[in-house]
């Protein structure tokens, strides 16, 4: 068993996280789990992208000023003005991703007139004036990566901008061409040599910000619910192939305390992560998560650890009438107790109140088969009598219970599941009463089930497993699938404006969900 002994004292969840992330990620390391961006999901950002482009292009067009010496005695400025002409249709938006590369945007067929004001500084003095500059089936393309930041971050950043123009051209008026008419070959050779100047800063600043914040901007870690953290620390640099973008993630959770003002951070697991096979194929979804039994598991594991699977049903624990009465040694002839079911029980202890404490022997293991998911945990049980001040043990026994996962779903990336007892083996039962037996115990161990522990474990889960926000639009549907040992999510986006139409023509879709609105 590998139990690593460390506790670590930090100051904040991205210095844990480093050091999380340091220490696991040793030769051989699994991951967690895999997140997948397949191509499909890059239709939706090229024509979101088209649409801001098609937006700014129509109303500022391109800022840009540039200032370069033409000759040794001469500088040229050129500064834009308006936009005077953008053909929007012809214009085209694509994404593709660069195996090994990157992430590529091109814009295409950018047919543009802008109006520029110039300034000629020559020794004899100053020309000013504005002058048409025009392109057309001109090309840029943005290349991006992604990586992890200075400040423990997952980002994406612009990495080039290229340029690739056509038709390019300074109108001059009649005046100014003769006015200027040394100069014209200097300038078209520096409006040339310029262009990315021209075209570049407007699509960076327009362009980059929706790209670095809706694809795979994330911190490499998240809170989870109650102290439970998990760590999405990449194992290698992205991976980028033709067909998606691949992210294999640490993916272990761990448990974050206060103590007075000190954070104590714990990652021990008594397990490494097991090897994952992902599958290659095109899974016809956007996005894809795969899970292996260790993400939860080890969620599971820091559960424990804090005893979230320990049980004590009582009088006191419970606050409930009902079950009050069920706990009681004695009760009128008609009523059902623990004194009916077990008749030596209230001869030997009248008047008391049955106690029954569960406390797990080791974490709970999980379990994935195709379409199925089980998770069992092993308890030793203790069956208490209590009569006023005084506490007597009258029994002690082993509890296996199996675990399943109901209302599966996953919704802006968190899975969602409540949990279910599903059944439960009683063993190993050494009563001193007479006439408590496993089967004894087991209906009533039944019954409490129905009465409390569902209730209770349902919610085990109840804020989730928030994975890391890789794809930033709407989701439209999602699915979730038990594999052999492996859950697979998957799920679709549509772009805000874009949702409606989608949303409509999608209504026979039971996984579109309310917020996909207009
Ligand atoms: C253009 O750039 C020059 C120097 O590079 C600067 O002096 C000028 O203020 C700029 N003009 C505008 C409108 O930004
Ligand atoms: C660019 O737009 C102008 C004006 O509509 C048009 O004359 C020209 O043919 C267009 N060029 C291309 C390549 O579409
Ligand atoms: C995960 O599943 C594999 C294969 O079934 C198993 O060997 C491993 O022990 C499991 N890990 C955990 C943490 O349950
Ligand atoms: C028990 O329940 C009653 C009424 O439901 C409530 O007034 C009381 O505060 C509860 N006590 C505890 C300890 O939760
Ligand atoms: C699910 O898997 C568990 C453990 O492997 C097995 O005991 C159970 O019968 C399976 N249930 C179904 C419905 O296949």
């Amino acid at each position: 068993m590998l139990w690593v002994l460390v506790l670590l004292f930090l100051h904040d969840a991205s210095n844990a996280q480093s050091l999380a992330n340091s220490f696991f990620a040793e030769e051989g390391t699994h991951p967690g789990f895999v997140t997948k961006i397949n191509r499909k999901a890059f239709k939706i950002v090229a024509d979101q992208l088209r649409d801001r482009v098609v937006r700014f292009a129509n109303v500022d067009g391109l800022e840009f000023n540039i200032t370069a010496p033409l000759t040794n005695q001469v500088r040229f400025t050129l500064q834009s003005s308006r936009v005077l002409f953008f053909d929007e249709k012809a214009f085209e938006s694509s994404m593709l991703i660069i195996p090994q590369k990157g992430l590529a945007w091109t814009g295409s067929n950018l047919n543009f007139t802008l109006l520029a004001n110039f300034q000629l500084l020559t020794s004899q003095g100053e020309i000013t004036g504005n002058v048409p500059l025009s392109f057309d089936r001109t090309n840029v393309e943005l290349l991006l990566w992604t990586g992890v930041n200075s400040d423990g971050h997952l980002k994406t950043d612009l990495i080039t901008c290229k340029v690739a123009a056509n038709g390019l051209q300074l109108q001059f008026s009649q005046n100014d061409a003769a006015l200027l008419a040394n100069y014209l070959p200097h300038m078209q050779n520096f409006i040339r040599q310029t262009i990315e100047q021209v075209i570049c800063p407007s699509f960076h600043s327009e362009l980059v910000p929706v790209l670095s914040n809706r694809l795979m901007n994330t911190p490499l870690s998240a809170a989870l619910f109650e102290q439970y953290f998990l760590n999405y620390a990449l194992l290698g640099p992205v991976d980028f192939s033709a067909d998606a973008i691949t992210l294999k993630h640490r993916g272990n959770a761990f448990g974050i305390l206060r103590q007075g003002r000190t954070r104590l951070n714990d990652f021990r697991l008594p397990y490494r992560s097991p090897r994952m096979d992902v599958p290659s194929g095109d899974s016809g979804h956007m996005v894809d998560f795969y899970l292996s039994n260790y993400t939860l598991s080890s969620l599971l594991f820091w559960m424990d650890q804090y005893r979230r699977f320990d049980y004590e049903i009582s009088r006191s624990a419970q606050n409930n009438t009902a079950l009050a009465g069920y706990l009681k040694t004695e009760c009128s002839t008609g009523d059902i107790c623990a004194g009916t079911l077990f008749p030596a029980l209230s001869s030997r202890f009248p008047g008391g109140e049955v106690v029954i404490k569960s406390h797990t022997v080791s974490y709970p293991k999980l379990v994935l088969k195709k379409n199925n998911a089980t998770v069992y945990i092993d308890s030793r049980v203790d069956a208490f009598v209590q009569q006023g001040e005084r506490t007597r043990r009258f029994l002690t026994a082993s509890m296996n219970a199996e675990v399943k996962f109901d209302k599966v779903n996953f919704k802006n990336f968190v899975l969602h599941a409540d949990m279910r007892i599903d059944k439960f083996k009683i063993s190993d039962v050494a009563s001193l009463v007479d006439g408590i037996d496993e089967g004894s115990l087991e209906f009533l161990v039944n019954a409490l089930t129905e009465l409390i522990l569902n209730e209770d474990m349902a919610k085990k889960l109840r804020g989730g497993v928030q994975l890391p926000i890789m794809f930033d639009y709407t989701q439209m549907g999602s699915q979730v699938e038990f594999e052999d040992d492996l859950i697979h999510i998957s799920a679709d986006f549509c772009s805000a404006e874009k949702c409606t139409t989608t949303a409509d023509s999608k209504d026979m879709n039971v996984d579109y969900y309310d917020t996909v609105q207009g």
